[in-house]
């Protein structure tokens, strides 16, 4: 048996992860831990139950208000005192989290191989995502197996030196659980008080880069929205992060057709996708879900490391502008057929069977490494 440890931290890693885990768990092949970080609590918890997935190690390392600092500090101590106690043959890690960085780095410092998923975006600008870009280039550098979303992504590996027999063109993870969620959806009660007939967008944010003044711009772009159009309402699941809910609550909430809630479960989220005429958000897994759903995405940055997002997908890059976020807004609104259009768009990301993939060549580099043959 192949002992393999998945690292998740975040939401996002959680519910990218999850089919994976659970193709690994059914797979008589592999022993699985499944080890939390705890980068995020309540949302890594909402996120793994929904896959009816339960953390076998939980590190628990989040703080009120986390430094950087502190948790590139405590998952590298975290992860490697794991991997003393519970050796393993492979470490999986995801995406651009701190988690992911520590992670890598204690398994690296351990000589345990690295198998990175979701490797190979980027935006090429160090400080934007921050820290993500630096994050994701960083694992990359230590990581032996690259599991790419896109061709694109493989193509940065190669760019930078990483091995093409280690480079794997896999699709994105995430279109997996976004497709398997959509055979399991409830009814999502936050859609209740929403009228059945009425113009719904759905907004997200949370970017470290956007905290404070630029989050508020957002906010204000926003708000005009709701101000020019009589309709429309607005559903902003709040991120639990306290620096973004301050903001966000100041900002907009005294608008009565804004509705403010939790975060919602992945499959009540999947449902507010499907129900909004389009999305402005931040978040890089949206963008990815959005394509699949043929969904229009207003994306709250100047760059995104997802170019597909933007050259095929579904995603227009509107920054932090107020201006340009209400003209955007209004013009999907306003314009069916413009919103046609969206439905034509490609789909980037992957077909669904991107997980499959991945334990295919998990299952031929870990038998090599046994047989002596890999490295
Ligand atoms: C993190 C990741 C980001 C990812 C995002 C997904 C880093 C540096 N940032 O950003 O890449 O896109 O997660 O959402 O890795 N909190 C809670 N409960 C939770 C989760 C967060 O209370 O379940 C609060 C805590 O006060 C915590 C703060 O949010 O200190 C920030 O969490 P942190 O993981 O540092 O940053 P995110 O902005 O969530
Ligand atoms: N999501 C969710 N509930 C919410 C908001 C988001 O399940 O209330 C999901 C969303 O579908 C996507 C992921 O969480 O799969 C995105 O997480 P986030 O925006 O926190 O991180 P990012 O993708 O920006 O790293």
């Amino acid at each position: 048996m192949h002992r393999i440890a998945c690292v998740v931290g975040t939401r996002p890693e959680a519910i990218k992860m999850a089919p994976l885990v659970r193709l690994l768990k059914e797979d008589g092949r592999f022993a699985v831990t499944v080890l939390a970080s705890g980068q995020h609590s309540d949302m890594l918890q909402q996120a793994l139950a929904h896959f009816r997935i339960a953390a076998d190690v939980n590190l628990n390392v989040m703080r009120e208000r986390q430094t950087l600092d502190h948790v590139t500090s405590a998952v590298l101590l975290g992860v490697g005192a794991f991997l003393d106690g519970s050796p393993q043959d492979m470490l999986l890690v995801h995406g651009d989290t701190t988690t992911t960085l520590g992670a890598a780095m204690a398994g690296f410092y351990r000589g345990v191989p690295v198998g990175h998923v979701e490797a190979g975006l980027r935006s090429h600008n160090m400080a934007l995502p921050f820290p993500e870009e630096a994050n994701r280039v960083l694992a990359d550098r230590l990581a032996s197996l690259f599991f790419a979303p896109t061709p694109g992504d493989a193509e940065n590996l190669r760019r930078e030196g990483a091995p093409e027999e280690r480079i794997f063109v896999t699709g994105n993870t995430v279109i997996d659980a976004l497709l398997w969620t959509l055979g399991n959806l409830g009814r999502a009660e936050v859609l209740d008080g929403v009228p059945e007939d009425g113009p719904l967008v759905l907004m997200t944010a949370h970017r470290r880069e956007s905290w404070g003044e630029p989050l508020a711009r957002i906010c204000r772009g926003v708000a005009a929205l709701v101000e020019a159009h009589p309709e429309v309402r607005v559903l902003v699941p709040l991120h639990k992060n306290p620096a973004v809910r301050e903001v966000v609550r100041r900002e907009l909430g005294g608008f009565s057709r804004v509705i403010l809630t939790e975060p919602l479960s992945y499959p009540d989220f999947v449902s507010v996708m499907n129900r909004s005429l389009f999305i402005v958000s931040d978040s890089g897994g949206i963008q990815e879900e959005a394509s699949a759903l043929r969904k229009p995405v207003l994306i709250l940055r100047d760059l995104s490391e997802r170019p597909e997002a933007i050259a095929s997908g579904t995603g227009v890059l509107v920054g932090t502008d107020p201006e340009a976020i209400l003209r955007e807004s209004l013009r999907l609104l306003e314009d069916p057929d413009y919103r046609g259009t969206f439905l034509k768009r490609g789909m980037p990301f992957g077909d669904g069977r991107a997980s499959e993939r991945i334990r295919d060549i998990l299952l031929d580099y870990l038998d090599s490494l046994a047989g002596g043959i890999g490295g």
